[in-house]
């Protein structure tokens, strides 16, 4: 990272989100770190959350500190946003939540005697307690009963039979709670008789090969008439090898697994249960489902337990998927004392706005710019790309992987923007301007960065000794523009349910930024070009990876799935499209804001 980088956004690129409760004002003590090798530049208030004690063991507050060379950071598991902890502690500091669907009975049952004649399987309701039987169970029971020694272990989910296993293996059961995104699925596997976390892995969609958006993979379907079966097969093979890698680094087996939560967008979830998503690619954007959806999950061909579950989140309407649901559950959407406006920004960007028990969700097609694409020299968030630039000076700028740069990508894209944005580099029509155009206090070095020929306008940030193509690095006028879409179609989305709810952006409690674009996102600078309305940068929180957090949540307590059901029932689906305003908006939204509504300072 760069010389200045707040201890607490470093911990953020390398996918380790922090508790902030106070917004990063040093006042919560909730990102304690602590340094164990090299130094950062922090102080230590007096009337601040940390002891002088702790100071001077090493422990620092993660965003009041600031990296000045190498060191060494410990994240205590407390301080991490998505810890167990956080899952299975409830307010109180118990361990409250765990309530999971899944319940294992041992059982030692009485052989029919001439005095017994009851029938198998009222001899094992009266063992287990009432349980429905379906009939693939059904068929064995006689048989198991009698091969057993009439004893065993019965596998209920809520009241449903699925399982009868030969021993008492009641201390074994797991379950696992799937993010499924476009790009990337995150799989977390957990001890259901513990809540205890046994380990994460992520992968990427394989069906990136069939298209980088939902858009082009619904396209896919639509044109082609096998094309849902192979991307289910896509999504099952990519799913089956996370089990696989789960189970195997806990010495376990798939057929340990009982229950699967999967949580995705719209177009994830209806594609990985076989259903047709090509109602989503027309107006109105139509889902297949909206309730949650209960299916065995060999119905999906996943390699768990033959007779396991998988939990699909609710859905609300359009574009707004079960990975927005999940991260309103993570988010206790509806809890907030003032509205809170919760953001994932993508090439699809979900808007949901909680205001008086009722609760409005849209989502607006952002395009690929976030993402790097059709950046002229834009790339993924991937090893090689400028992740971050500083327009000061001079321009400074930090890379993935610390090799020499090859692109940029969205968050660069946006800082760069924004740092222009500051020193008069751009207006706020999105034209880069001329050299002759820049008032004074701009650097001679940084308008020579300004390059302009036949009408080709750029800015120059990395020169090509330096790049790692040999080839300069420039943001290009036309850059600029696409930028501008992305941020007109997310920022009109937010102007329209604001206005909507009648608020104003003071009014709102807070901003969650949703997904991992958010995590890496500078506040200031998304408040600077407009994407985000202006309020102080302490109410705009970075919330990880909130849709894994809710499926996590709904895979440890079957409360946290009713909950999702009732954020579902109480949410409705706004079309931007139907809005007579969206356009206007939209076109409002794409010219930049001036300087002076800048009110978002607290980070480098
Ligand atoms: S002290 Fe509250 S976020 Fe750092």
């Amino acid at each position: 990272v760069l010389p200045g980088t707040l201890l607490l956004e470093a911990a953020g690129r390398a996918g380790i989100i922090l508790k902030t409760p106070c917004g990063g004002q040093g006042t919560c003590g909730k990102c304690l770190v602590h340094v164990t090798d090299g130094a950062c530049r922090s102080e230590r208030r007096p009337d601040g959350p940390l002891t002088a004690e702790a100071f001077d063991e090493g422990f620092r507050l993660a965003c009041q500190s600031w990296v000045d060379g190498d060191v060494v950071v410990e994240i205590p598991d407390a301080s991490r946003f998505e810890s167990r902890q956080q899952i299975l502690v409830d307010d109180t500091g118990e361990q409250g939540r765990l309530n999971t669907v899944i319940r294992k009975v041992a059982f030692q049952l009485d052989e029919p005697s001439s005095d017994d004649p009851r029938s198998d399987l009222t001899r094992l309701r009266d063992a287990v307690g009432p349980v429905d039987v379906p009939d693939t169970l059904l068929r064995r029971l006689s048989g198991f009963l009698r091969a057993n020694g009439w004893s065993g272990t019965a596998v209920l989910a809520d009241s449903r039979l699925i399982a009868l296993e030969s021993t008492d293996t009641t201390r074994t059961s797991l379950g696992v709670a799937f993010d499924v995104g476009t790009t990337t699925i995150v799989g977390t596997l957990f001890d259901l008789t513990t809540g205890r976390e046994l380990g994460v892995a992520s992968r990427m969609n394989a069906q990136v090969a069939y298209g980088d958006d939902v858009v082009s993979r619904i396209r896919q379907v639509r044109e082609k008439p096998d094309a849902l079966a192979t991307l289910q097969e896509s999504i099952r093979d990519d799913l089956n090898t996370l089990i696989g890698e789960l189970v195997d680094r806990a010495n376990a087996s798939g057929d340990a697994v009982y229950e699967t939560v999967l949580a995705g967008n719209a177009t994830m979830q209806q594609i990985l249960c076989g259903y047709d998503p090509s109602a989503l690619g027309e107006l109105p954007f139509v889902q297949v489902f909206e309730e949650a959806r209960v299916l065995p999950a060999a119905s999906l061909g996943l390699a768990v337990n033959p007779g396991a579950e998988a939990f699909v989140f609710p859905q609300v309407g359009g574009f707004v998927g079960g990975d927005t649901v999940a991260g309103m559950v993570a988010a206790r959407l509806d809890q907030w004392e003032k509205p809170p406006l919760m953001v994932d920004i993508g090439t699809n960007g979900e808007i949901v706005l909680a205001c008086d028990g009722k609760i409005e969700a849209a989502s607006t097609a952002a395009g690929p710019a976030f993402e790097g694409a059709r950046i002229r020299q834009g790339m993924r968030a991937a090893a090689g790309a400028i992740e971050k630039v500083i327009v000061n000076e001079e321009v400074s700028w930090n890379v993935i992987g610390n090799v020499r740069p090859a692109g940029l990508c969205g968050t660069a894209l946006i800082d760069t923007v924004a740092g222009m944005l500051r020193t008069g580099l751009l207006d706020e029509t999105g034209r880069i301007v001329g050299r002759d155009e820049v008032d004074g206090g701009v650097s001679e070095a940084i308008l020579d960065r300004l390059v302009s020929d036949d009408g080709d306008t750029r800015f120059l940030l990395v020169p090509a000794e330096e790049s790692a193509t040999g080839e300069a690095i420039y943001l290009w006028q036309r850059d600029v523009r696409e930028l501008q879409l992305a941020v007109g179609a997310i920022r009109a989305g937010i102007s329209i349910l604001l206005r909507r709810a009648g608020l104003e952006p003071d009014d709102l409690g807070g901003i969650l930024l949703a997904g991992a674009f958010g995590n890496f996102i500078r506040r200031n600078n998304a408040v600077r070009i407009g994407l985000l309305p202006a309020v102080s940068c302490q109410r705009i929180r970075c919330v990880g990876n909130a849709a894994s957090l809710g499926a996590k949540l709904a895979l440890l307590s079957r409360d946290e799935r009713a909950y999702a059901e009732e954020l579902r029932q109480k949410t409705e689906h706004v079309d931007l499209s139907l809005d007579p305003a969206f356009q206007e908006e939209f076109g409002a939204a794409m010219l930049f804001p001036c300087g002076d509504a800048e009110r978002c300072r607290d980070e480098s």
